[in-house]
């Protein structure tokens, strides 16, 4: 425990402007000083945001002077002053120090690894365990906290039950090659599961509207900005629901997220460098675009003809990287491109009525390039044609009895999706990399801290 001296109540950096010309006390940490003689500007934070102290010698303690004056970065304290509004001030304030209590004091050999200097992404992610105290990084993890909140509760408040899936399972809902296999006691396999859909079809026809929300695996074997192996995917799932059902329900639930966003992050939002104007398009009262795979396509073709992509799009195949920040970059919105080619698809998938060739599913793309956000369709609801997809995709019929099953006793159309978060996260706050999206990254070099 700090050894505290509390003569003001305690309140944080967030909650500053409750406290307008009233002292109070901090629990923080020196995240900068700066001084010029007389005069002593450190800057604290305490996880809510920072905020800047002024310390004129002449008004405080020659100790409390003295104290801050020789504090080394990253040494927890508790600061007593008084809260002025500052409209030059980042967060409207500053504080006028009174006290300052120190808990743990840094020693000058073994310095806070992390300079405010730029370091190189390498030295950062192996001092992530302390970059995360950085006011970007801690601004992107209070954001996420906020998309995770808002993605829950809009399935809470909509009458979804949510129903955790297992994270250890027999068979693959992904296809097999980004499979992370383990030992099951000996006998048998195990593998961590790559997505809870599978499983949340079954509390789907138990419960009728239902989610999951968990960390989900992949062995991805490529190096790209938008690939971790461990990520957290929300998915609902819904009985009765089409793929139009299903499409509304995506615009509804990332229109809550942004919105969510807005309300409470602006500050966060300022201080990770996102232009809040192209949030603020994307809750405007307009309908997200919806392509279908062909327009998509032919979109395409019509800015490889104009020089405007290098490579002609191929017909049949999925869209690439460029491909999509190309779409994306069309549109304010997220946009929604429907109805690709069953063979590019999970065997999962119904085929449309009118072109069995193509799946009735969705691929919501990010405005700005951000690429893929969420993927989802109506599923197989015949045993027979769910059976024949099974064995053409070469997966184990023996692990996919049950799942068979659901077609067998009462079988209804259903649909469902599934958004990463760290995907949604990158989008949301503008990030290059997802590895700024969650507070220990995976990927395919990285395990450590
Ligand atoms: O498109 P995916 O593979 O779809 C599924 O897993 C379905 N079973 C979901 C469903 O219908 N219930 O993955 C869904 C989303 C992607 O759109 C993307 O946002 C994210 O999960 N995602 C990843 N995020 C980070 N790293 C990875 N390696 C990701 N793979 C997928
Ligand atoms: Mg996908």
């Amino acid at each position: 425990m700090l050894p505290e001296t509390r003569t003001a109540p305690l309140t944080t950096i967030a909650e500053l402007g409750q406290h307008e010309g009233q002292a109070i006390t901090l629990r923080c940490w020196l995240y900068n000083l700066r001084s010029s003689g007389k005069l002593l500007f450190p800057t604290f934070r305490d996880g809510t945001g920072t905020v800047q102290g002024i310390v004129p010698k002449a008004a405080v303690p020659e100790q409390v002077f003295e104290t801050l004056k020789s504090l080394t970065l990253e040494s927890s304290l508790t600061v007593t002053g008084r809260v002025r509004a500052d409209v030059r001030a980042p967060s409207g304030f500053e504080i006028d120090v009174d006290d300052v209590n120190v808990g743990q004091r840094i020693p000058e050999e073994t310095p806070y690894p992390i300079q405010l200097k730029e370091a190189g992404v390498d030295f950062l992610m192996e001092h992530r365990h302390l970059w995360l105290r950085t006011p970007r990084q801690s601004a992107i993890l209070r954001v996420r906290a906020t998309i995770m909140r808002a993605a829950a509760e809009y399935f809470d408040v909509h009458g979804y039950f949510r129903t955790d899936p297992p994270i250890l399972t027999p068979n693959a809902c992904e296809g097999t090659s980004e499979l992370f296999e383990m030992d099951y006691f000996g006998d048998d396999k195990a593998y961590l599961t790559q997505s809870g859909q599978l499983y949340i079809e079954a509390t789907a026809m138990a419960l009728g509207k239902v989610y999951s929300f968990g960390p989900t695996f992949r062995a991805e074997k490529s190096k790209t900005r938008r690939h971790l192996t461990e990520f957290w995917m929300i998915e609902p799932e819904v009985t009765y629901m089409d793929l139009d059902g299903l499409m509304d329900l995506a615009e509804a639930f990332l229109t809550h997220i942004v919105s969510r966003v807005l309300e409470t992050h602006r500050g966060d939002l300022k201080v990770i460098g996102k232009d809040v104007a192209k949030l603020e398009a994307v809750v405007a009262p307009s309908k997200f675009p919806r392509l279908t795979y062909d327009e998509a396509h032919a979109m395409l073709l019509d800015a490889h003809e104009r020089g405007l992509l290098p490579a002609a799009h191929v017909y049949g195949d999925d869209f690439g990287s460029p491909d999509e920040t190309y779409i994306s970059s069309q549109f304010e919105k997220p946009v929604m491109v429907h109805r690709y080619p069953a063979a590019v698809k999970a065997f999962y998938m119904q085929p449309d009525p009118l072109d069995a060739t193509k799946a009735l599913c969705v691929d919501v793309l990010a405005p700005e390039g951000y690429g893929e956000i969420i993927g989802g369709s109506q599923r197989v609801d015949d045993y027979e044609l769910l059976k024949s997809r099974i064995e053409e995709h070469d997966l184990p019929m023996a692990a996919f009895q049950w799942y068979l099953d659901l077609r067998k006793y009462g079988s209804v159309p259903h649909s469902g999706f599934g958004m990463g978060i760290e995907r949604c996260v990158a989008w949301i706050c503008g990030l290059e990399h997802v590895r700024e999206t969650i507070p220990f990254p995976r990927t395919l070099n990285r395990i450590y801290p």
